[in-house]
């Protein structure tokens, strides 16, 4: 379907329908926290979900039967790697994951170790598992964010099971290098971890340079000890529906996650299911406007941030967030809000000084953004 010029451009309410994020603040604030999209999706998902609810009747479903073969030939073009349809496991959500890998992969008394800044989420899945959380801090360079990793050797101890790592990074869109991520992979391997590895931002890129490793493809022990963890959500703005997937290439390791998670994950929503396969197999055409739209956006930013001084922050590679250092601000939080603006506070993501901004609006809210800093 050819996607409209002003596709992107068109400000969808959202207010009444339960919007976690339209809902947070009075009118007179722009959210600009949660990481959703403010467009609509793959116009053919609209069409088709829409087709699925004229029936009027919810009744079971199962999943299409061709699902993971659709899963595995799109991860061939985003992961550049065969993923056997047998490897793959369906999940609700990736939060549901990210607990559920806790539990499965280790016991009481061990340790999981993740970084920070870091999804907050990353951090509560280890408290809500209540396992013990091991940070490490990544290192604000000149330019951009590293892994510091003599302070992770120096974290891990005999306890520890597995490094939660997202890659590309959340909140400072990183995109990992191979070199960084053979690093890691050394430390894993000495230390005899499973990596779980959260890919769920891999597809936005914010450049044509920009290039995703994916951690499972680094190396033959990679392979064998990471579990993966991605979803269409991120991407095609599906967050609501429900669906998402994990994949090892290891047996082993994926018949434990399947055997102790028995019963827990039996059915998922067909809109997600449906959703996912189209924008699997349509919406490449739509997530190539999105991403021209998303660094356009990001260019604009750039622009006028560059007026200013109060806060700096490097330019993502990947996600479309940008993570403000706003050390120079008293309250960053009450400083943003007072402009009419509602940023992810950083104290969450373990960074308080932080602010995180989500540009993926239309470009008048950019502008509007613009505006209400007098830039
Ligand atoms: C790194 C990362 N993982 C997971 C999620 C949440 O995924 P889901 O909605 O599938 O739980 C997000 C959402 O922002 C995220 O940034």
């Amino acid at each position: 379907m050819v996607i409209k010029k002003n596709f992107f451009q068109t400000k969808i309410n959202r207010v009444n329908l339960y919007s976690t994020k339209w809902t947070k603040y009075k009118k007179n604030i722009l959210p600009l926290w949660v990481a959703d999209m403010d467009y609509q999706t793959v116009p053919e998902i609209t069409l088709e979900l829409l087709e699925m609810f004229k029936h009027g009747s919810f009744g079971y479903t199962n999943p299409p039967p061709d699902m993971k073969k659709v899963i595995s030939s799109y991860l061939n073009t985003v992961m550049h790697t065969k993923v056997k349809e047998n490897n793959l496991f369906f999940l609700p959500n990736l939060g549901v994951g990210l607990n559920a890998l806790v539990r499965t992969l280790s016991q009481s008394n061990d340790s999981v170790l993740t970084f920070s800044p870091s999804y907050y989420p990353f951090f509560d899945c280890v408290k809500n598992s209540k396992r013990k959380l091991l940070i490490s801090k990544l290192i604000r360079g000149e330019e951009k964010f590293s892994f510091d990793f003599a302070d992770i050797e120096k974290k891990l101890n005999k306890n520890t099971k597995i490094i939660l790592l997202c890659n590309p990074h959340n909140p400072t869109g990183r995109l990992w290098t191979y070199d960084e991520l053979m690093t890691i992979e050394k430390i894993a391997k000495k230390n005899n971890l499973v990596v779980v590895s959260d890919e769920i931002h891999c597809e936005i890129l914010m450049s044509d340079s920009a290039k995703f490793t994916s951690f499972h493809t680094i190396s033959k022990w990679a392979r064998d000890n990471t579990v993966t963890l991605h979803s269409a959500s991120k991407t095609y703005n599906l967050a609501a529906l429900g669906f998402a997937f994990g994949f090892a290439h290891n047996a082993k390791l994926k018949n434990k996650i399947l055997d102790e998670t028995k019963g827990l994950f039996e059915y998922m929503s067909p809109y997600g299911f449906h959703a996912t396969k189209i924008a699997f197999t349509r919406g490449e055409n739509w997530k190539k406007h999105l991403l021209i739209h998303l660094q356009n956006n990001l260019k604009t930013l750039n622009k006028a941030f560059e007026k200013q001084n109060l806060f700096n922050y490097f330019i993502p590679e990947s996600t479309y967030l940008l993570w403000l250092n706003c050390s120079k601000i008293k309250s960053p939080e009450n400083y943003f809000l007072k402009k009419g603006l509602g940023l992810y506070n950083g104290s969450l993501f373990g960074s308080k000084s932080f602010m995180r901004l989500n540009f993926a609006c239309t470009q008048n809210d950019i502008k509007e953004i613009i505006k209400r800093l007098k830039l």
